[in-house]
């Protein structure tokens, strides 16, 4: 069995982050988000890999190579434009080749690896395996008609849904899915959509199976999203702390504090990861905090939060919470009058003071 993992797109809503970088290249407690996805293919013993990519991207490859580090075979297949996820399918059937596999969307995070779904596609022997959670806003997701236990119908982002079970972005299929999103018309939005594929499949008489999540999944849409998977996996982490932490710090819960890392007459409260190289100086990181690798973080307070790598945090007075920060990112209160704030920020930045 393959893996076909996605890392195109638009990332519209992730913006301005995504202006710079890739969004499946945000980090969630420090891990690239497309390396979940990597490892849980690797842990359910798959050893191939193919990536999917907007055309002229070089960043996914950059940051993961041939796959050695993962112990996968990756392949990097090219998208010319981001034509919608049964498109994803269609061009990489040469890839695939004509055995069975899995489709992982790589901006879905889930807890406890995808084994399971594996084993339940191979013991229904069906055609096309689907992963269903329950979620409070079924419109925002392809969602499943369920009735006695079998899927009935699916639809994609319906006004009116018929359950509150979203498709997740965790799919398995035999080769029958090719005759699939070869057979089904772009939508209004101009896209082939994976969910008429899947009900092309019911439709033709094929056997289509599913299973419920019964843990936590989170598709990494906004911001929100992220600093909510960001919890998610912070809540699974173990306590250690390779920095060195002075005598006036308290540190209490599961921290993970990274190389050359140093906390200095302060205060941590896990779970929380702080990167390599990282000094917090009189200062206070709550809970659900994220601290990328070079940061600083001197008089100031965090709580539920992203720093990605090499931010600056000095002397801001209020808690920053619930907030995500990209690479290099400096926030400093300055000494000079007349006492003004002063911004650089690129498009579509957000900031919110009072
Ligand atoms: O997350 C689950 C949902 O994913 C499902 O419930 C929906 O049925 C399914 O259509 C999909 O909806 P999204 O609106 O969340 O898909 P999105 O456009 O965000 O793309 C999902 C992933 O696929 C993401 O990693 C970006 C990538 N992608 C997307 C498109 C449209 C590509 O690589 N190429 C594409 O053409």
């Amino acid at each position: 069995m393959k893996t076909l993992i996605t890392a195109g797109g638009h990332g519209t809503r992730l913006r301005p982050i995504t202006h710079t970088q890739n969004k499946h290249l945000i980090p969630i407690a420090n891990k690239k988000m497309l390396a979940y996805a990597l490892e849980y293919s690797k842990n359910a013993g798959i050893s191939e890999a193919g990536i999917i990519i907007n055309s002229g991207d070089t960043s996914i490859s950059d940051a993961f190579g041939n796959g050695e580090s993962f112990g996968l075979k990756i392949t990097y297949i090219e998208q010319s434009a981001p034509l919608g996820l049964g498109h994803v399918v269609k061009i990489a059937e040469p890839f695939i080749g004509k055995e069975p596999f899995i489709f992982y969307l790589g901006d879905n995070i889930l807890v406890g690896g995808v084994n399971k779904f594996i084993e339940d596609f191979r013991s229904n022997r069906s055609n096309c395996h689907l992963v269903l959670s329950k979620v409070p806003d079924p419109n925002r997701f392809g969602v499943a008609d369920v009735k006695d236990g079998r899927i009935i119908g699916i639809e994609e982002k319906p006004d009116n849904p018929k359950s509150n079970l979203a498709v997740t972005g965790i799919y398995l299929y035999d080769n029958h899915i090719f005759e699939a999103v070869n057979n089904i018309a772009p939508s209004a939005r101009g896209e082939l959509e994976i969910s008429d594929a899947h009900q092309y499949l019911l439709d033709k008489g094929y056997i289509v199976s599913f299973s419920e999540i019964t843990g936590w999944w989170k598709d990494t849409g906004k911001p929100s999203d992220l600093l909510e998977a960001n919890r998610l996996v912070l809540d699974n982490i173990k306590d250690n702390r390779m920095g060195t932490i002075d005598s006036s710090s308290i540190v209490s819960g599961r921290v993970v504090l990274g190389k050359n890392s140093k906390i200095i007459n302060s205060n941590v409260r896990g779970p929380a990861i702080i990167g390599d190289n990282v000094v917090i100086d009189n200062a206070y990181i709550g809970p659900y905090s994220a601290i990328g690798n070079g940061c600083t973080i001197l008089n100031s307070e965090i709580e539920y939060s992203i720093l990605m790598n090499d931010c600056k945090i000095s002397n801001i007075s209020r808690r920053i919470e619930a907030s995500l920060l990209g690479n290099d990112v400096h926030m400093l209160r300055t000494k000079s009058k007349p006492a003004t704030h002063r911004f650089i920020l690129g498009d579509q930045s957000r900031v919110e003071i009072d």
